[in-house]
């Protein structure tokens, strides 16, 4: 069995990740999450029944901590899935996304390092980014030579992290990956985030808060098909590659409120727009990207990925999660899990 690290398996993208490995028995593995107001181990319940499975709670820039889960476990393979996330919390405390976006990831590589075997040991760093680094695009699609452009305090943490991952490849010849992903929706996502904050915020009558004009374009991917191509790209991607994966799935945040409207309402057999009255138009995000948009072209032609859910179904499908998961909701924001 291959030890594998994982961090951040208790928030959102890492859940569904950590479940996806758990469940293949020749990977060992070890979930590194501080559990912070994103995590929960709510969004991992029941797995710490399986044997090649073993949560760790604690902070990824823990010098003493992750230097002796290193000594000890001697890893394999790590998979840094953990980070501050929120843009809108990295506009308020951008000096915390550096410690955890920049440093942790620095930690982790330099244990990494140390622990590595130049011709001898098998083993990978895979660093899980975003397409935000490449900034705003007008027209066109970022593919995976697109400068990087960051605009938010997170993006930024998030470039930096991955280019002290390239820079450890090209000055120590570690095996790196990165993967630079689009926006990801699903269940297990915190209610700060559009689309579980639409889904609530329609269920309970509450105004929808839009950023500006609400014209602000994403590319949309379902969380378990970003899951599965983190796996595809661990065990298929070529060392030293950069890999962007993306849903094909273009849609501006006023026409995702309006979709989301549409499919709650008629749940809750509301007439057809009722909770449209609950959209309020606020000031805009300070800095806010208009456009991002990806090319994962690569991935679909060298490791044979294409994501499995349309925006349709995927959208269904958290719709669903979120009113089946009331008490999930009540424990993530009360905070009483952990
Ligand atoms: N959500 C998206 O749409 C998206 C898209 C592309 C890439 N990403 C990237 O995927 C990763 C996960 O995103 P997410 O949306 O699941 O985030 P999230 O905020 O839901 O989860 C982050 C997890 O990391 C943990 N964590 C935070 N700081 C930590 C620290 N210092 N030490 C250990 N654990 C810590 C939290 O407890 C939480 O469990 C991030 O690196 C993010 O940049 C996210």
């Amino acid at each position: 069995m291959t030890n594998t690290l994982i961090t951040g398996g208790a928030g959102f993208i890492g859940s569904h990740v950590i479940k996806l490995f758990v469940k293949d028995k020749s990977y060992n593995v070890f979930n590194l999450d501080s559990l912070t107001y994103a995590g929960s181990l709510n969004n991992i319940e029941g797995l710490e029944k399986e044997e090649n499975y073993t949560f760790i709670k604690g902070d990824i820039c823990d010098k003493k901590l992750v230097s002796s889960l290193f000594k000890k476990y001697n890893f394999n393979y790590v998979i840094n899935i953990a980070a501050e996330s929120h843009v809108d919390r990295s506009i308020e405390t951008p000096t915390l996304f550096a410690e955890t976006n920049v440093l942790g990831t620095l930690n982790l590589l330099e244990n990494f390092r140390r622990h590595y075997i130049q011709k001898k040991d098998k083993k990978v760093f895979y660093q899980i980014s975003t397409d935000e680094v490449y900034g705003s695009i007008e027209n066109g699609l970022f593919h995976e030579k697109s400068p990087y452009r960051p605009n938010s305090p997170y993006s930024a943490s998030k470039a930096s992290s991955d280019h002290f991952v390239r820079a450890y490849y090209k000055t120590y010849g570690l095996p790196t990956i990165i993967s630079n992903c689009s926006n990801n929706y699903g269940p297990n996502q915190f209610p700060e985030k559009l689309i579980p904050l639409c889904i609530i915020s329609i269920i309970n009558n509450r105004e929808i808060p839009i950023y500006g004009d609400g014209n602000y374009t994403r590319d949309w991917l379902y969380v378990e098909d970003h899951a599965q191509s983190i796996k595809l790209i661990l065990e298929k991607g070529k060392i030293g590659q950069t890999y962007n994966v993306g849903g094909n799935n273009e849609i501006d945040n006023i026409e995702i409120v309006h979709k989301i409207i549409s499919i709650v309402d008629d749940k809750l057999s509301r007439p057809k727009g009722t909770s449209l009255r609950l959209i309020k138009h606020v000031k805009d995000r300070k800095g806010h990207d208009r456009r991002y948009a990806i090319d994962s072209s690569k991935i679909k032609k060298e490791l044979k990925w294409k994501p499995t859910h349309t925006f349709q179904d995927g959208i269904k499908k958290t719709i669903d999660w979120y009113f089946d998961n009331e008490k999930w909701l009540k424990k993530i924001t009360d905070k009483k899990d952990n």
